[in-house]
């Protein structure tokens, strides 16, 4: 054992603590705690993900990792603390701020997540990398989705915080997040290692389809089943379920597209289809997706749906489509 990991580790516990229990019992927390409430996160939930808030002051963690004889030199390094800039001494790094905290896959806390109170810059100010925290190697949420995730085979990919606690709200403990970054190979094998199937639930705007885009042949490659969430409107997961509700949002989960499917809609998003020059570079582009799928059964489903589309005989893309198939060989 490493003694300045686990003194990391038991700062982490104690701040996580500290911070959960401002929020919900102090005057400082109150607002944090309307703010919470305003967006529909309960106090189950909010002690379910040990939310918490850092008040605004520059020496909550200063004081209290300083009573304890915590060597502040070191919880700098661990990102808890902030060295002053013009003389000697730290402040808090986070201060009024909602915290997520961000836990191991054994539930151990590792970092943290601030987000703003409302608007501002940055939304959210997360923990540095540490003797603790690997970025590329975590998934939000992991130590309380696993035995789930496990279960099932299967595990439910979102984007962010808010989107994996609605989810889990709504009935889903399979989930977890990324937390914004692009996914990783680490990330990857570490759902391989549990779950056959991913559900990827990204937020429906424009950045969020192309990294759904994006990380479907990765996960395909490393043997996992996809399919992917369709919330529309440019609405994440959690504004998807604030909106239309619980039933709405499980039934959008329960019928996540195929990933044929999936690229399918996102090819034809590009193009005009009333118009002909539109019908034939969408074509072009669906083609090649249709005509790499191995079983014949279903490229002839995805023909004919794309006949009917594009007002098209079944029988002129089925040709294209096989001489597509002869130049892959
Ligand atoms: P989003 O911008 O979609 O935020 O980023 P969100 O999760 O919907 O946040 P709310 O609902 O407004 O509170 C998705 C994820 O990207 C990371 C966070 O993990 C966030 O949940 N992110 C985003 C950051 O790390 N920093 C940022 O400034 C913004
Ligand atoms: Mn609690
Ligand atoms: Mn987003
Ligand atoms: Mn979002
Ligand atoms: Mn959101």
């Amino acid at each position: 054992v490493n003694p300045e990991k686990e003194r990391l580790y038991e700062a982490y516990e104690l701040c996580s603590k500290l911070y959960h229990f401002l929020l919900k019992n102090t005057q400082h927390g109150q607002e944090a705690m309307a703010y919470l409430r305003s967006r529909g996160f309960n106090d189950k939930l909010i002690d379910q993900f040990g939310l918490g808030f850092a008040p605004d002051r520059w020496d909550t963690l200063v004081q209290f990792l300083g009573k304890r004889e915590f060597d502040l030199l070191e919880m700098e390094k661990g990102g808890l603390l902030s060295a002053r800039q013009d003389r000697d001494g730290y402040v808090d790094k986070f201060r009024n701020r909602i915290m997520f905290p961000i836990h191991d896959r054994n539930g151990r806390v590792i970092a943290f997540a601030g987000r703003i109170l409302g608007e501002g810059q940055p939304k959210y100010l997360n923990s540095p990398e540490s003797l603790l925290f690997n970025k590329s190697r975590t998934l939000y949420n992991l130590h309380q989705a696993k035995t789930s995730v496990r279960k099932q085979r299967q595990i439910i990919l979102c984007e962010g915080y808010g989107d994996v606690i609605s989810t889990w709200e709504a009935g889903f403990q399979n989930v977890v997040a990324t937390m914004g970054t692009s996914l990783t190979e680490q990330q990857i094998s570490v759902m391989k290692s549990m779950a056959e199937e991913v559900i990827v639930s990204y937020d429906g705007d424009r950045a969020g389809l192309n990294a759904a885009m994006k990380v479907l042949p990765m996960l395909e490659n490393a043997g996992l089943k996809v399919r992917i969430a369709l919330l529309g409107d440019g609405l994440d997961p959690d504004d998807y379920y604030r909106k239309y509700g619980g039933d709405r949002y499980r039934h959008v989960l329960e019928n996540a597209a195929a990933s044929t499917k999936f690229k399918l809609i996102y090819l034809k998003k590009n193009h005009i289809l009333l118009e002909e020059q539109g019908k034939i570079a969408y074509t072009r582009e669906a083609l090649p997706v249709i005509a790499e799928l191995s079983s014949s059964t279903e490229r002839e489903v995805y023909l004919r749906e794309l006949a009917t589309e594009l007002q098209l005989s079944y029988e002129s893309l089925k040709q294209d489509c096989n001489l597509l198939r002869q130049s892959m060989q």
